[in-house]
This record gives structure tokens, C-alpha cells and sequence, in this order.
């Protein structure tokens, strides 16, 4: 089993190197992820002069949205990878926000004060953790009483065809070895009522959890190909693996399927997401 200190390592350098990929596709993810975002601002019910902590922020959401709802508060965009952060800082530049601090520290061992926030959210942020319990204690530790977590993870990779299509062609190539539950994936946390559960144990109440569907929207089925090596974690690393002639099978096989789904000029690949919310 890896240490917590090897899962930082390793996640810190992936994220290091997806970093540009997000920024340069910032717009389509953003409009993919965008309807997440909504509905968990929408229960974190955002205050004008609101302190928010979005953790694993990475490229700035769902938190320089909130800010713009909090023009009299602070949010602080927390990631481990400064690289990711500081795409943030220039989209909060660009966004004229002046509300937006940015901290890199891993989420299990924050540098807040007890009781600092009236809000926290995690994004797609929890499946990638060393330890999730010892996570959800420190965002139980800095929220006020009665303040807000909310958090979203994906559902299983059968919901989840924008992914899928991916790594099924990746796997026609190379061994992709099972999922390991100690390490980081995307699909660590799929399980219905898992991230509620860990809510509970650490003393969160009113915990609810509900599924929210989403699309990756592309203008072609290349650029489907060109954006998702460029930016999903687990393609990224498991194209690193092969050599030209086998990626450029693995393309022709991901162009072929997600070709299905392309329809009045745009490429739309479904997936879906589960928001999990808890008051302290
Ligand atoms: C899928 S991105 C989510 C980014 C953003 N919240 C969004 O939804 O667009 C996951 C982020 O988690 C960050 N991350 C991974 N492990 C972390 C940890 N232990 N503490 C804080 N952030 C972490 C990564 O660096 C990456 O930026």
C-alpha cells in the first residue's frame, strides 16, 4: 500500500503535468463541469460577504464563481499542484476578481484556523486524497458551525462514456491494471452513499447526496481525441505507455466510436457526476 507521502508525490507531479492541457481546453471543461459547479453553489446557499475554501480548486472552479457571488468575502483556491493554481490566478485576473486568494497545501493538513470558513467545496477533487477520512476531519475543522461542505465525484465509468470510450481503446493496447482502492482514481468514490458515509463518521449532519448529468461537448471527433490525451489523468498516463504506431490505432479506434455521438456539427459524450452535501 502506497504511503501518504507517495500518493502526494505522485498526484502533485501528474496534476504538475496536466496543468497546460487544462488551461488550453479551459473552455470546454468548464462548460462540461460548469452544471456541477451550479448545483453545488446552488446548496451552499453563498452569502455576499461569504469565506469560502475551495479545495483541490485546481484551475479556479467552482470557486472564482463563487467569489463572484461574494464580492464583500474572501475565497481562497486551495490545490497541491501550484501549477494548476496558478492557471487559477490568471482566470481570476482575467475575471477582474480581487477577492481570490490561492493557498497549495495538500487538503488533509490545512494551514486555517479552526472554524475559519462559513463554506467548503471540492470539486472532483476527494477520489484523488491520500486519506479521505482525515480529509473531510480538516474541512469539518476549518468550517464554522452550521457552515457547508460540498463536494462531487464521478459516478461509475459505465455512466461515464466521455471517459470510457478512451480507456477502452487504450486497453485494446495496453494492460490496464484494475483499479487499486488505496490509490487514486478517478472512480474511487462511485459507490453510492461512500462520501456520505465518510461525512457522517466525522460528525457532519444533513448529509444528502444527488447525481447531476453532464456532456463534453467538442466541435469534431479529432478534437474529442486531441483534448482528452491532452487532459484526463488516468489517458495521460496510460498513453505515456506506447509507442506511435499503437496510439495512433488507439485514435483511429476512439474516433470510430465517439463518431456515434456526433450529431448537428458537435461531438456530445454524456457522463455523470454525484454531489454529496453536509452541514457541520
Ligand atoms: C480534476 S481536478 C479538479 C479541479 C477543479 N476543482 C475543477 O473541478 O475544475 C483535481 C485537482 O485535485 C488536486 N489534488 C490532488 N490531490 C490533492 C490533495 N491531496 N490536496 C489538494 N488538491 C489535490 C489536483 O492537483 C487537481 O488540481
Amino acid at each position: 500500500m502506497p504511503s501518504a507521502d507517495e500518493i502526494r508525490d505522485s498526484q502533485r507531479l501528474t496534476w504538475a503535468g496536466l496543468a497546460a492541457g487544462w488551461e488550453k481546453w479551459d473552455s470546454a471543461i468548464m462548460d462540461q463541469l460548469g452544471p456541477v459547479g451550479a448545483t453545488m453553489i446552488e446548496r451552499l446557499d453563498i452569502a455576499e460577504d461569504q469565506q469560502h475554501l475551495d479545495i483541490a480548486a485546481g484551475t479556479g472552479e467552482p470557486g472564482l464563481s463563487i467569489a463572484r457571488l461574494a464580492p464583500k468575502g474572501r475565497v481562497v483556491l486551495n490545490d497541491l499542484a501550484a501549477e494548476m493554481l496558478e492557471v487559477a490566478g490568471r482566470r481570476a485576473r482575467a475575471q477582474g476578481l480581487t477577492n481570490v486568494e490561492t493557498q497549495v497545501c495538500s487538503a488533509d493538513d490545512l494551514p486555517f484556523d479552526d472554524a475559519a470558513f462559513d463554506s467548503v467545496s471540492v470539486r472532483f477533487g476527494y477520489m484523488f486524497f491520500p486519506d479521505v477520512a482525515k480529509a473531510t476531519a480538516e474541512f469539518a475543522r476549518v468550517l464554522k458551525p452550521g457552515g457547508r461542505l460540498c463536494s462531487s465525484v464521478w459516478v461509475n465509468p459505465e455512466e461515464n462514456p466521455w471517459t470510457t470510450i478512451l480507456m477502452q481503446a487504450i486497453a485494446t493496447e495496453v494492460v490496464v491494471a484494475p483499479p487499486d482502492p488505496d490509490r487514486p482514481n478517478m472512480y474511487r468514490c462511485a459507490a453510492p452513499g461512500y462520501v456520505g458515509a465518510v461525512y457522517e463518521a466525522e460528525g457532519l449532519r444533513d448529509v444528502g447526496e444527488w447525481d447531476v448529468g453532464v456532456a463534453l461537448v467538442t466541435s469534431s471527433p479529432d478534437e474529442y481525441w486531441e483534448m482528452m490525451s491532452e487532459h484526463v489523468s488516468l489517458a495521460v498516463a496510460a498513453l505515456q505507455q506506447v509507442d506511435e504506431p499503437a496510439r495512433a490505432r488507439i485514435r483511429a479506434n476512439v474516433i470510430a466510436k465517439v463518431s456515434a455521438f456526433e450529431k448537428d456539427g458537435k461531438v456530445r459524450v454524456p457522463g455523470m457526476a454525484r454531489c454529496i452535501v453536509g452541514t457541520k
